[in-house]
């Protein structure tokens, strides 16, 4: 695929790829083009930072695997949800946060019209058969006028993008290795979540879905 001028090589031209959710959310399909060197910037981040399931403040244990990387991360446990910017694991910083990272973040948010987004978290969530997101608001971040950036990765999964209201009924969408949602403006706190994961084997991730959530928390 021809690279667009504004976005350089790295990342697909988004023409003809945006599938629009609602006003201020869009897929924007197949949009990134180097998904090798994602991975391997997980991984950099996963070996100081490994992956774990987080407990809720309910006293659950996630299904979903999480590290994060960039100045803050978000955390959750008995004591409730927050953004920290030391990992409770190790007690470290979280792992810069990669320039690829931040550039195609901003990179999806400029295509969906939101210019100048400067996320400083990213939230690394590892999905295996059967794990799920439960519909939920990001409501943690301390400004809501930047949106949601979240890029998938390998294994494909079906994403559920509902309304303002958690009773409103959440249509679904598959997202496929590349795809990448931006959510933001008067859909900013849509509710959303992950449907259970199919078993499968990718040949970049095996078997496990990644997925990137970009956020400005602070
Ligand atoms: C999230 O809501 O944090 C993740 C969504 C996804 O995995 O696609
Ligand atoms: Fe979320």
């Amino acid at each position: 695929m021809k690279p667009s001028a504004s976005t350089g090589d790295l990342f697909a031209d988004v023409q003809g790829g945006v599938e629009p959710l609602a006003e201020g959310a869009a897929i924007l399909r197949g949009f990134v083009a180097d998904e090798a060197t994602l991975l391997e910037e997980i991984q950099r981040v996963a070996a100081a930072a490994p992956f774990r399931q987080m407990v809720t403040p309910g006293g659950y244990r996630m299904s979903v695997s999480m590290t994060n990387c960039g100045a803050a991360g978000w955390v959750s446990d008995p004591r409730g949800y927050r953004y920290d910017a030391a990992d409770p694991g190790t007690g470290m910083a979280w792992p810069a946060m990669p320039e690829s990272f931040r550039r195609l973040a901003n990179d999806a948010a400029g295509a969906t019209g939101f210019a100048e987004y400067v996320p400083d978290a990213c939230l690394i969530n590892r999905y295996e058969a059967g794990t799920k997101l439960s519909l939920h608001q990001d409501k943690d971040e301390r400004d809501f006028t930047a949106p949601i950036v979240s890029v998938s990765l390998g294994l494909p999964a079906v994403f559920l993008f509902g309304g303002l209201r958690r009773r409103d009924r959440p249509r679904r969408y598959r997202l496929e290795s590349g795809d990448v949602v931006v959510w933001g403006g008067p859909a900013r706190l849509t509710y959303h979540g992950v449907a259970p994961l199919p078993e499968g084997e990718h040949p970049l991730t095996g078997p496990y879905r990644f997925n990137l959530t970009f956020r400005k928390a602070l």
